[in-house]
């Protein structure tokens, strides 16, 4: 791959202690629920046949999670389910008719939340930004969904869902916490940990040195995070990465505390464009991540031809971690700065496939 350019924060505050964002009792009930479901299964950990200089590079290949194509599947349908379970029991004698979820999307998290929604039989309306494709949007109206397209980006999308939610007596499932709203998108981390689990008991040989991880708003890497930190000793150093033109959890370390960066979001990475950590990420992350990492586009397309070489389908927002991995490795500072070398042991997550495959073809054919 040609050098192209990329930013590298290492975290001042890493290791500072903390309270647990994710209690353990809840990731308990997540396992115990999700892995019940139909169609559950583990989806592989997969070596790359190029370890790049490095001892091993294996990654998490989320493109087959109950046929959504995407880790999110893990997180908003288990959420509604919490959801409509706990309204229900509220509420003796409604039933889940009565219930309406909504959330904003960039895609992947609008298609979790409709499946399930059509799983409990509870109606949903989902709100997609302007830049989202009609492929995505098509594919969360086929869970029955009513999709709704709104004026700007996502994070005026998750506004927008609030306020018709408050407004319509709506229960939003959103990806993202903020100061009051924590518990729903406690419960989307939860369950995205159920990926994490599945990882540990995949994994053969000394445990992952480093993880690399791509972020939105950061639900994922801090449920990454928890999981490694409360089940490996040592930890391994955890790098945060995202799109240059999205880079608030960046943004928010270089500042010293959790804030939002305006601008349009432009980037490929229709998952990781968002301006806003959420609270419950930044919680974790802010004392818990090793680094963060901003990358460009190119990088991230770069590293989707490359894994597509491999047979291993990767979306335009699941390679973010493949790609700033490459680039620290170009870079004697960086390797440096993440103590990367030939004993490093690097776990990745591929955390979508083709979502949108006509753009998948676009860009990797
Ligand atoms: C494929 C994919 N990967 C990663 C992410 C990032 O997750 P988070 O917003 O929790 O950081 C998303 C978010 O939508 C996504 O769709």
């Amino acid at each position: 791959m040609p050098p192209l350019p990329f930013t590298l924060f290492a975290n001042p505050n890493a290791g500072t202690p903390g309270t647990v964002v994710l209690p353990e009792g809840g990731f308990r009930r997540a396992w115990a629920e999700i892995t019940a479901w139909p169609g559950y299964a583990p989806t592989p950990l997969r070596t790359l046949a190029d370890s790049h200089g490095l001892a091993v590079i294996r990654l998490k290949d989320e493109s087959a999670r109950f046929g959504l194509g995407s880790f999110k599947a893990l997180g908003g349908a288990y959420a509604v389910a919490q959801l409509v379970r706990a309204e229900l029991a509220r509420h003796p004698g409604s039933g889940p008719e009565t219930i309406t979820v909504t959330c904003a999307t960039d895609g992947n998290h609008g298609r979790a939340v409709a499946w399930g929604a059509q799983r409990q039989g509870c109606r949903c309306v989902i709100f997609v930004h302007e830049t989202v494709s009609q492929g995505r949007a098509d594919a969360i109206a086929a869970y029955g969904a009513e999709v709704r397209r709104v004026p700007g980006t996502y994070d005026d999308a998750v506004r927008i869902a609030s306020e018709t939610a408050a407004a319509e007596g709506w229960h939003v499932v959103s990806d993202t916490s903020w100061p009051g709203y924590t518990q729903v998108p406690a419960d989307v981390m939860q369950g995205y940990r159920v990926m994490v689990a599945e990882v540990l008991a995949q994994w053969e040989g000394a445990p992952p040195s480093h993880v690399f991880v791509q972020a939105g708003v950061g639900g994922l890497a801090a449920a990454v995070s928890v999981h490694l930190r409360l089940n490996l000793r040592p930890a391994p150093r955890l790098i945060v990465v995202e799109p240059d033109h999205a880079a608030c959890l960046l943004a928010s370390a270089e500042l010293g505390e959790r804030t939002a960066i305006g601008g349009e979001l432009d980037t490929l990475m229709a998952g990781l464009a968002c301006g806003e950590p959420s609270l419950l990420a930044w919680q974790e992350l802010s004392r818990a991540a090793a680094a963060f990492m901003a990358i460009p586009d190119e990088a991230a397309v770069a590293a989707m031809r490359l894994l597509a070489a491999e047979g291993i389908v990767a979306g335009e927002s699941a390679t973010a971690g493949l790609a700033a991995l490459l680039r620290a490795l170009g870079d004697p500072a960086a390797c440096e700065t993440l103590a990367l070398g030939p004993d490093s042991r690097v776990l990745l997550f591929s955390t979508e496939g083709a979502t949108d495959p006509v753009l998948y073809r676009s860009l990797v054919e």
